[in-house]
């Protein structure tokens, strides 16, 4: 009997270690300790043994029995966390794999992205954003610009009145007078904004539109830092290659006025269709501050220089990209605007 004990005892641990889940260990504990187990057996046999052969054996099958359930429980516990461990690599999710489904990307609209290259080669120069409001008083969108009731300059621009001395600016150049009669000297400023004027929507026209202002206000200028000022951004938007031309002008805002031009962003300057075959782009007005202006907003013109430049920021970009309808830069058209 104590030959047999030792047999199963040896079986039962081999068979435990060989276990590989918790079926086996299982089917283990019924053929050991089950009804009709081996180990149940021998219990069931020790009725034909003597009193003190009972004894004996019976302290042993106990010790096996004590040990063989010992081991089979380890085991058993021993399997589930493998179990475990098994479903939890499985189940683990690796949140640095690239999704299945691409979200859309977007962009700047064209318009925004030159406006930003123009301000930020400004703002490399020291200038500063400044803005205003678009309902503006006709004082500051004409009459403080040196351009008074019965000028006649003020026929270019084609006002929206919203009464007799409120306007939608036609210009951001108010913003010069705010500037002037808000902030203390020197200062270098960029002025954004959206502008108004009575025009009929077509290919180069809409009622409104988008401009720029730069603005220098210090003791000691001169038209070379203006054109100096113009030909940083004008490379910086166009390209190192592109040439700057001085026009001279008229504005009432400044003395002396230039328009400035830009060789042809399509021919480079032979001459083509979108310069009309003068080589040449016209960008933008500019000039140095006429001492008017400077006296109507309380500065004294022989202390303080100021220059000025002014830009519509959808005519820099269609030049850039080559846009030839207005409308285009206006309308938010996705399959339009994907281009850039
Ligand atoms: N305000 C002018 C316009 O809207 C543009 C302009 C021209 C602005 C000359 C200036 C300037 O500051 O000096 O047409």
């Amino acid at each position: 009997m104590k030959d047999t004990l030792e047999k199963i005892r040896l079986n039962t641990l081999e068979s435990l270690k060989n276990a590989e889940d918790e079926a086996a260990i299982d089917a283990i504990n019924l053929a050991v300790f089950g009804k009709n187990g081996s180990l149940t057996e021998i219990l069931k046999g020790m009725g034909k043994l003597s009193k003190e052969e009972r004894a004996a054996v019976g302290q042993l099958v106990n010790g096996v029995k004590k040990e063989l359930e010992k081991e089979l429980n380890e085991r058993k516990a021993e399997i589930a966390a493998k179990m475990q461990e098994l479903r939890f690599a499985k189940e683990a999710i690796d949140v640095t794999e690239p999704g299945k489904i691409s979200m859309p990307e977007g962009h700047l609209h064209p318009m925004t992205q030159t406006y930003r290259e123009i301000r930020d080669a400004l703002v490399g120069m020291g200038f500063t954003t400044y803005e205003g409001p678009e309902v503006e008083y006709d004082d500051y969108n004409f009459t403080k610009l040196n351009l008074p009731l019965d000028h006649p300059a003020r026929d270019m621009q084609d006002t929206f009145y919203v009464n007799d001395k409120v306007v939608l600016r036609t210009h951001t150049s108010p913003l010069e007078a705010r500037a002037l009669l808000n902030l203390k000297p020197p200062f270098r400023l960029i002025m954004p904004g959206r502008v108004f004027r009575v025009d009929e929507v077509d290919a180069s026209h809409s009622p409104v539109f988008m401009q720029m202002e730069g603005f220098v206000v210090d003791k000691d200028l001169t038209l070379a830092d203006l054109k100096g000022t113009l030909l940083t951004f004008i490379h910086a938007v166009f390209g190192e290659d592109v040439k700057m031309r001085f026009r001279p002008s008229y504005f009432p805002f400044t003395e002396p006025s230039a328009e400035v031009d830009v060789s042809c962003t399509l021919c480079g300057g032979k001459g083509c269709r979108l310069c009309k075959g003068t080589g040449w782009l016209e960008i933008l007005g500019s000039g140095v501050t006429n001492p008017h202006e400077l006296e109507n907003c309380g500065l004294d013109p022989k202390e303080w220089k100021a220059f000025a430049f002014g830009l519509g920021v959808d005519r820099i970009a269609s030049l850039k990209y080559g846009i030839t309808d207005i409308r285009l830069e206006y309308e938010n058209d996705a399959r339009f605007l994907k281009q850039f």
